[in-house]
């Protein structure tokens, strides 16, 4: 049932707040303001040295977000996999280290392929699911569902944003659990979370500027999306949610990597649509910026009002998002991300919710 949508999709983009609301609410103890482990963990997390997440398509770049949180909070090294890759690569792996995997339908075969390669070669494994009966989620140790709903639409937006909400969550705990996160800390970065519902639901009222700009974007063969930090794996996931509904080719890059190569495609044809909250990284995104600028590219800005008054760059566009702590940002920018591919698509005219050549599940390599 669309309700009252036109799409799977933008009825799924639009449930975010409340099904990432639901997510929270199973991570987060309210009443301590703690992050919560799963029951009867089989590891303790002062005894992982190493994290090994793995999966595909977008489910990798929640993967992606999630490490750079591990390795802030919880000072735990992390490598992230596409599924594919991490099974054939024969990555030494130590027994009693921990293998995450991320899937929204637990049945992608390259995924369970790599579940199973961890599990064989003695690692602890914990899955993050959004079918709880799904053959990933049977075969891991530990299950944390995202609770995210059936997702229909073959572009994956609500399942996304709720891996993002249990791996933060789990992150939080993993850093308490090892002593990195001071009881402040851990109170400060919960609470954090807790307003992350309500700033996606303010997020969601950029939309009819981002309905606009999609009329313009419908027009260009090719998009650049950059970002760091965080935000890196954001464009990377902004780049393939556009490709794969409207069919226009875009790609993802690390802003710091802009003058190693794209930079070569900029023009005043190139829409290059930037990621850059007011964080600490923030200045080094606006040098980028400047760059694509100074060759006539087409800035799309999605910033917070703090960012939007310091660019001091002349941009197409500025989508300005509310303002909250730096840490969780991926969580909110997911939304004109996501936003801006759907309403392109729709101008297209293409199958939104059925994309040519795709299928919801990928249970064959
Ligand atoms: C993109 C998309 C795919 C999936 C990928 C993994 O919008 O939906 O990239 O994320 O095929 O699927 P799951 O999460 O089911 O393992």
């Amino acid at each position: 049932d669309k309700a009252n949508f036109r799409h799977f999709m933008a009825k799924e983009i639009h449930e975010q707040p409340e099904v990432v609301g639901h997510t929270l609410a199973r991570y987060i103890d309210m009443a301590t303001e703690r992050a919560v482990l799963p029951a009867e963990l089989p590891f303790d997390f002062r005894d992982i040295q190493r994290v090994s997440i793995t999966a595909c398509g977008t489910a990798n770049y929640a993967g992606h977000v999630a490490k750079y949180w591990f390795e802030r909070f919880a000072r735990l090294p992390v490598e992230i996999d596409v599924a594919s890759e991490f099974r054939y690569r024969e990555a030494p792996l130590c027994r009693g280290d921990l293998a995450i995997v991320i899937s929204q339908s637990g049945e992608t075969a390259d995924t369970l392929a790599a579940l199973r390669y961890a599990k064989e070669q003695g690692l602890h494994t914990l899955s993050v699911v959004n079918v709880p009966t799904s053959t990933i989620a049977r075969e891991s140790e530990v299950v944390m569902p995202t609770l995210a709903g059936p997702e229909i639409g073959v572009a994956s937006t609500k399942a996304f944003t709720c891996q993002l909400m249990v791996l933060a969550a789990l992150a939080v705990a993993a850093g308490r659990a090892r002593g990195e996160l001071s009881e402040a800390d851990e109170t400060k970065l919960v609470h954090g979370l807790i307003e992350v519902p309500r700033l996606m639901s303010a997020a969601l009222a950029t939309e009819p500027q981002i309905e606009r700009l999609a009329r313009d974007i419908a027009k260009r063969q090719d998009v650049l999306y950059l970002g760091r930090g965080t935000s890196y794996p954001l464009a990377l996931e902004g780049a393939l949610k556009l490709k794969e509904i409207s069919y226009i080719h875009a790609e993802g890059y690390a802003a710091g990597e802009l003058k190693h190569g794209p930079i070569a495609l900029i023009d005043e044809n190139m829409p290059v649509v930037v990621i850059a909250p007011f964080d600490r990284v923030f200045e080094k995104t606006v040098s980028n910026m400047q760059e694509v600028a100074a060759r006539g590219g087409n800035i799309i800005l999605m910033t917070d009002a703090k960012g939007a008054a310091e660019a001091s760059v002349e941009a197409l566009v500025n989508i300005v998002l509310p303002d909250m702590p730096s840490a969780f940002t991926p969580i909110v920018y997911a939304i004109p991300v996501q936003l801006l591919a759907y309403h392109t698509a729709v101008v297209m005219g293409t199958d939104v919710d059925q994309p040519r050549n795709l299928a919801k599940s990928v249970t064959v390599e």
